[in-house]
């Protein structure tokens, strides 16, 4: 079976209101999907199905997008694309929106799919967002959506990079130093690492 075969890509329907309510994801559960070169979905697991609300039909065939949280800055998206179209894997913290309007936190991994050294689609493996990082996360994410309403992307970017820059880190390994950050030593191979390596 072809996953990353481009389907009969179909408009998402429109985006319900969002409600200030929380899911929270299982620990031990992880959300799989694949899509085309667009990023229009091609595969989703049984949990991403249950967790977005959405049903397979409704999720099969439209953007990823579809899933897209208002609370989310423009430019984690970008970073994440610029990533994967050249060929890189790239780690992030998103917020979902469901079908209902409620929302999650994932920790997501993406990556190329390649066939021959020529990138064929993209895949990503998500876990939920551990509270200590969302903490953090959810003040940085704030900041930067502020930014683009006043000043678009380039004012959000300005603020990433000498955020990222007083760290010396990029954004993939600051997300990966904050999410292994609180569960000590062992804690992230442990919780993570069976997934994703
Ligand atoms: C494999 C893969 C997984 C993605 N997963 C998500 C996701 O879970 N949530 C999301 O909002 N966007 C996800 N995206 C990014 C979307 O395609 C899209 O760029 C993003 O929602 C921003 O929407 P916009 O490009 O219409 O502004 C994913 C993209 C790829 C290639």
């Amino acid at each position: 079976m072809d996953y990353y075969a481009n389907l009969n890509r179909r408009q998402a329907p429109p985006r319900p209101n969002p409600v200030n309510e929380e899911i929270m994801l299982n620990k031990k559960d992880y959300i799989v999907s694949r899509t085309d070169l667009k990023g229009y979905i091609t595969y989703a697991n049984d949990y991403f199905i249950e967790i977005s609300a959405y049903e397979k039909d409704e999720l099969i065939g439209v953007n990823h997008n579809i899933i897209r949280h208002p609370d989310m800055p423009k430019l984690i998206f970008k970073v994440l694309w610029d990533r994967i179209r050249a060929g890189d894997k790239v780690f992030a913290f998103v917020k979902n929106l469901r079908k209902d309007g409620k929302f999650y936190w994932v920790l997501a991994e993406v990556e190329p799919a390649k066939n021959n050294g020529e990138i064929v689609g993209y895949y990503s493996f998500r876990v939920r967002a551990p509270r200590h990082a969302l903490k953090e996360i959810t003040q940085v994410y704030a900041k930067l959506l502020e930014a683009e309403k006043e000043g678009g992307m380039k004012a959000s970017k300005e603020l990433l990079d000498n955020f990222l820059a007083k760290k010396k880190l990029t954004y993939d390994e600051y997300v990966q130093k904050l999410f292994k950050k609180g569960f000590g030593f062992g804690g992230f191979l442990r919780g993570f690492g069976n997934i994703f390596s």
